[in-house]
């Protein structure tokens, strides 16, 4: 970035430098130079051609995808924690995924579920617009709408894919729905085939809706991704990786909430690994769903920007019993859920009296509240902190993934209000030019984008020799960023020619 800031004053500088050196060449009537002013506006117009080749360059540094979820009714949050889609930031992610749209049963159809937010029609607020806007000012920058989510059941989901004539219905009027807005795609996000009231056949049949969306998709370019249950037996009993994986683009997998509340212990809501034997691990999961056929390519870690929460009369360790329900949030608002913002405020408040520990096996942090003297409860969180989700997208480049997706940036210390962590890269080999902010927002997204520069730095990724002949270059690609550098060094060159002819129509 700072070059692209130097190119930018020595552009603004020369500008002031001509406007004056035409100033005085107008008094001093000097228009009988001719061939050197037309040369000069030439080479002033191929800069600020190659200027704006390098300035169009839009969202993260790096070819891998960020995936970041906005659970759009966080605008309802109180104070602090309201999140309107305003306060996302494009230039941190790659693709971007409105949650959630709804399923009409009766019609066969998505639909909107807060009609006031997403659209514009009544005087509502256009929000599915106004994020899929964002792509003018940000052309790197995919819009995806999911449909599902935990709210919405399964059952619906299990009586579409049954009956071959509803999806049809459906993958017509989805495909429709998604490009009458501008959407890039749509994220399938259906919790889960054949679990919570589905049917067994819901396995074969959601291959069945996956393949039908995709033939529909190709005719228009839209993208097909969907989100993927991450606990062992739920992959055994809804997904056909092998077969999904052919239909879909990318595979988003839910790595968390592999223990909570509900286990009535406490426990890590995302560890990156576990002791052999236990399937309840980040690395679990990936490396089952690479031996069962899914194509690293097409696989993107999902990572938390949240924790879980525990209430226990013991100590607050690992492994104590506690209450089944945990305690909520200021701002979520939900039982046994805490977003990381809310957990780095409580975190950076001296007086709060809550301490944290690392564990280095799970990359998971444990932080405890001091005993409550009333109710004698000491309260737990269990979370990721920048530590953690470097490690984490370490380990997601390590496997080759596509990259990492985030549940969800709403959750991110968005505004800022936290003190940055200081260990975030300790587990790094080779940090040669350590990351520095320029802003204290969004420090776990940011953390995913250097992590991810820093990861493939230390992996050494053979990148691929360029030969002689024409290749296609994938947009913000290495070979991308190579020419974006070659601009520069063209602009500062021209730069230089132009400075020294003024300088000898000046004496
Ligand atoms: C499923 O569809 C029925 C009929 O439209 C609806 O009443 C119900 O609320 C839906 N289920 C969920 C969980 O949304
Ligand atoms: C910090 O924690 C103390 C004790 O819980 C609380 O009274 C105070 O309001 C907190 N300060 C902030 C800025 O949240």
């Amino acid at each position: 970035m700072h070059l692209v800031a130097a190119g930018h004053q020595l552009f603004k500088g020369l500008r002031a430098k001509v406007e004056n050196q035409m100033r005085a060449m107008r008094q001093r009537k000097v228009w009988g130079e001719a061939p050197q002013l037309w040369l000069l506006l030439l080479l002033a117009t191929v800069s600020c051609t190659l200027w704006a080749s390098v300035t169009a360059r839009t969202g993260p540094s790096h070819d891998k995808v960020v995936v970041c979820y906005i659970s759009t009714w966080a605008v309802y949050r109180p104070e602090q924690g309201a999140y309107a889609i305003d306060n996302f930031d494009p230039n941190l992610c790659t693709h971007v995924v409105y949650a959630f749209a709804g399923l009409d049963i009766t019609q066969a159809s998505i639909k909107s579920l807060d009609p006031w937010q997403d659209l514009k029609e009544q005087y509502g607020k256009g929000g599915y617009e106004q994020l899929t806007g964002l792509k003018r000012s940000h052309p790197h920058l995919k819009v995806s709408l999911a449909i599902g989510g935990w709210n919405e059941g399964s059952a619906n989901y299990s009586s579409l894919v049954a009956n071959s004539y509803l999806r049809e219905r459906f993958v017509k009027q989805v495909s429709s729905f998604v490009r009458k807005y501008n959407f890039d795609g749509l994220d399938l996000d259906w919790e889960y085939p054949t679990q919570r009231g589905g049917k067994p056949s819901d396995r074969e049949n959601f291959v069945a809706l996956t393949k039908e969306l995709r033939e529909e998709f190709d005719n228009h370019g839209l993208l097909l991704t969907s989100a993927i249950g991450a606990a062992k037996k739920v992959i055994d009993e809804a997904y056909d990786v092998r077969q999904i994986s052919r239909y879909l683009d990318y595979l988003h997998i839910m790595c968390y909430d592999y223990h909570g509340s509900w286990d009535q212990k406490v426990g890590y809501n995302s560890p990156l690994a576990a002791p052999a034997e236990d399937p309840f691990s980040v690395k679990f999961t990936i490396d089952y769903l690479l031996k069962l056929g899914a194509p690293p390519s097409k696989l993107v870690l999902g990572l938390p920007f949240y924790g879980r929460t525990f209430k226990t009369v013991s100590e607050g360790n690992l492994n104590d019993g506690s209450d089944g329900v945990g305690f909520r949030g200021p701002y979520t608002r939900e039982d046994g859920f805490l977003g990381y913002n809310e957990i780095c405020n409580v975190l950076s408040n001296k007086t709060s009296g809550w301490t944290k520990q690392w564990d280095p096996q799970t990359s998971q942090v444990l932080a405890r509240s001091e005993r409550n003297v009333f109710t004698q409860d000491v309260s737990v969180v269990t979370f990721d902190s920048s530590r953690s989700i470097a490690n984490k997208v370490l380990y997601a480049m390590s496997k080759r993934l596509a990259g990492v997706m985030v549940w969800s940036v709403d959750t991110d210390d968005f505004l800022g209000n936290c003190e940055l962590d200081g260990d975030t890269f300790e587990d790094f080999k080779v940090v040669s030019s350590a990351p520095r902010r320029l802003s204290q927002s969004y420090p776990l997204l940011r953390t995913i984008n250097e992590a991810t520069v820093l990861a493939l730095e230390q992996l050494a990724v053979p990148e691929p020799v360029p030969d002689d002949s024409e290749n296609e270059i994938p947009h913000g690609s290495i070979a991308d960023r190579k020419n974006a550098a070659a601009s520069i060094v063209s602009l500062s060159l021209t730069a230089t020619a132009l400075f020294m002819l003024l300088h000898s129509l000046a004496h």
